[in-house]
């Protein structure tokens, strides 16, 4: 039988970590394997926001949280764990969201460093030529961000902003977030309905909304 890549999802410390959770709820739904990263800024974000406190277990704890069963196909690494399987190139994974991605993340990407897995695993994408896409959510940008931003496009990455369209007439918040979790996954090749699209008329995905 074929085996499944995994996607790997790190999620950083930029506002918007619930578009991180409705990606990680989406990929268990379709049954995708998930490698997740989650940062120290992120956790922070996730309280702030979301109203969540970790204990020990963070991966049992966002999958309780999004309603997710405690077997489902997420493996969850720490970020100082360089002998994990995504620090390798030669370990195969479909490619990479950094969802949201915060500014020090796009700065240390962009530059190669390796101080954090996630870091190490977004050059392993960059390398392998596996997708890798930056969900940035800031305003304004600086100029350094847009040339950190311009040498990852250049360097084969998708660089994408969490900003919502309004086209598809958004009631909820949740429509905005599913709009641009929908987007980034078009980009990533992963086939979805999880927004309503210019003048199609598939009907959309029905996901519990978190
Ligand atoms: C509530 C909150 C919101 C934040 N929003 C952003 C943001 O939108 N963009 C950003 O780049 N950093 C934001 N930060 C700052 C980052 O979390 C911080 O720079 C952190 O060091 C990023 O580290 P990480 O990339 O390892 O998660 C926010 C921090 C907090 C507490």
């Amino acid at each position: 039988m074929e085996q499944q890549l995994p996607f790997i999802l790190a999620i950083t410390g930029a506002s918007g970590s619930i578009y991180g959770l409705r990606l990680l709820q989406y990929l268990v739904e379709i049954k995708q394997p998930v490698e997740l990263l989650v940062s120290r800024g992120a956790r922070q974000v996730m309280q702030e926001e979301m109203g969540l406190s970790f204990g020990e277990d963070l991966r049992a704890e966002l999958l309780a949280h999004l309603g997710l069963p405690g077997n489902a196909d997420v493996s969850f690494h720490r970020l100082d764990n360089y002998g994990a399987t995504v620090a390798s190139g030669s370990y195969r994974t479909r490619g990479m969201a950094i969802f949201p991605c915060s500014l020090g993340t796009l700065g240390a990407v962009s530059s190669g460093l390796t101080e954090s897995l996630i870091y190490r695993a977004a050059a392993v994408c960059l390398k392998e030529r596996r997708p890798l896409l930056l969900l940035l959510r800031e305003m304004p940008f600086g100029q350094i961000q847009l040339k950190q931003m311009l040498t990852l496009s250049e360097a084969g990455a998708i660089v994408a902003a969490a900003a919502p369209g309004f086209y598809h007439k958004p009631q909820t918040v949740g429509d905005m977030v599913d709009f641009v979790v929908g987007r980034s996954l078009d980009q990533l090749g992963f086939d979805n309905n999880l927004f309503k699209r210019w003048k199609e008329k598939t009907p959309l995905l029905s996901l519990p909304n978190k």
